[in-house]
């Protein structure tokens, strides 16, 4: 087969035309109804935060913040400004793949010795005396990149992790008691008090800014959306608890879309399958793994292998290494794609690290950049679903909303080359430009820890 015919049929089945996302975008509508209604039971979509208050942007104060995503730690001491401005003082810490894959309560404890660091050490200006002593308890606001199933704004239930965690014993615990134990055995005073996903997390922090806001969207390692949602629509939501709201309070919703979809109307490539197969957690998260940062770059490699098997990639012969699951991670892919030099330098200093039998062409990298760019496109367009259906769910065009305003937080969208813009694009083939304009894509850069301490206020 000849590289041109072998790249149609790879677009014809990763370009998503409107048509070919128009199921997956009412496959989400469905799933919101369903998941509004069901009762969450172990793994669950569609999750009330109990928050039901945004900020002003003119709340002040200091608060203790903590934020995991799929790749590190952040504890932060937030200084709410107000004005919507505020200064984070952060702790950044990477666990180790044995603490990831380790014993829960080890894990917890780590991140206990970091707190106690950035209280007593790095941010301790910041705290009195005797907040320092441990004299007075300090208020936490965790924001949990992995899904929970709240039960109270500060309690949680975990659930099964993904993005390559998998602590021992924590599933079916409390969260907040799982950070209560490790604050007991390392001798702090501090207390949880709002526990957030970190799309809620990015929506409030936004909001701050920009108090339209409406939906928040993480595209990173992961990907995920909150919004703000009717509570007599909740109705998982015992109607005794229902009834505590006043009239027309809208309640911020994690909506776990990262599990949503299923095979039935997900446009599943055989590389999907083959990545999905050699995951340690199959058939887990099937729409998060065919766009996320986790996992364009093994999608990519696949692919790779496939055109050097048909002989017209690094001249047949695939580099030692490159054999290896998971050893083309998506920043590769942002380096290709972001090096537009002639002499593509850089693209083959990072393929140095590969063993070739001969150096590769510059059509070799032409190769391997349009693959990634595919595969980045795909990404992007079905990065726009969560949008394009939340604001169906919100029913947000009907009201004829002039600006609705989307806060986006996380690497993928904001470092990959071009991801923006291609999102953008995706938006604009679904609505058509006129419509589209009325559609802002803000980068919600404070997520995590600003969102986190905002909700450690708003509900203390
Ligand atoms: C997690 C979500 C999280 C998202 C973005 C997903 O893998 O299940 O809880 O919000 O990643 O970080």
């Amino acid at each position: 087969m000849s590289t041109d015919s072998i790249f149609q049929s790879l677009e014809k089945s990763f370009l998503l035309s409107r048509d070919q996302l128009k199921p997956i975008v009412d496959g989400f509508n469905l799933e919101y109804q369903t998941g509004l209604k069901t009762p969450s039971k172990g793994l669950a979509t569609m999750i009330p935060s109990f928050v039901t208050k945004m900020p002003t942007g003119d709340e002040t104060g200091t608060f203790l913040s903590l934020d995991l995503g799929g790749t590190n730690l952040r504890i932060a001491a937030v200084e709410l400004k107000g004005a919507g401005k505020s200064v984070v003082h952060e702790l950044k810490r990477r666990p180790t793949l044995e603490l990831k894959t380790g014993e829960g309560s080890v894990f917890f404890d780590w991140i206990a010795d970091a707190i106690n660091d950035l209280v007593t050490v790095d941010a301790r200006h910041l705290f009195s005396e005797s907040q320092v002593a441990g004299k007075e308890t300090l208020a936490l606001g965790v924001c949990w990149s992995f899904p929970v199933d709240q039960t109270a704004v500060d309690r949680g239930t975990i659930l099964r992790m993904g993005k390559g965690f998998t602590l021992q014993n924590t599933e079916g615990k409390d969260l907040a008691d799982m950070f209560h134990g490790a604050f007991k055995r390392k001798n702090l005073n501090v207390k949880v008090t709002a526990i957030l996903n970190d799309t809620v997390g990015t929506l409030v922090a936004h909001a701050y800014t920009n108090p339209a806001c409406r939906i928040g969207l993480i595209f990173a390692t992961g990907i995920n959306a909150a919004y703000p949602e009717k509570v007599p629509l909740i109705t998982k939501l015992d109607e005794s608890i229902r009834n505590k709201y006043p009239e027309n309070t809208e309640m911020l919703i994690n909506t776990e879309i990262d599990i949503f979809g299923t095979e039935a109307y997900l446009p599943l490539t055989n590389y999907d399958l083959v990545l999905d197969n050699s995951h340690n957690q199959p058939k887990f998260q099937l729409y998060e793994k065919m766009l996320s940062g986790a996992y364009m770059g093994e999608l990519t490699r696949l692919i790779a292998l496939d055109f050097i098997k048909a002989g017209v990639l690094f001249g047949g012969h695939a580099p030692e290494g490159f054999d290896k699951a998971w050893a083309f991670p998506t920043m590769y892919m942002s380096t290709l794609e972001n090096d537009d030099k002639t002499d593509h330098k850089a693209s083959l200093e990072l393929l140095s690290i590969f063993n070739f039998v001969n150096t590769p062409t510059l059509n070799d990298i032409a190769i391997l950049t349009r693959i990634c760019r595919i595969v980045s496109t795909r990404s992007a367009f079905l990065a726009a679903v969560p949008i394009i259906s939340l604001i169906e769910q919100q029913k947000l065009l009907d009201a004829d909303h002039d600006d609705i305003v989307v806060g986006i937080n996380g690497s993928t969208y904001e470092f990959y080359p071009h991801m923006n813009l291609r999102v953008r694009r995706a938006l604009d083939e679904w609505y058509g430009k006129e419509v589209s304009r009325k559609i802002t894509l803000e980068v919600a850069s404070e997520g995590g820890s600003v969102g986190g301490a905002l909700i450690a206020m708003l509900c203390k």
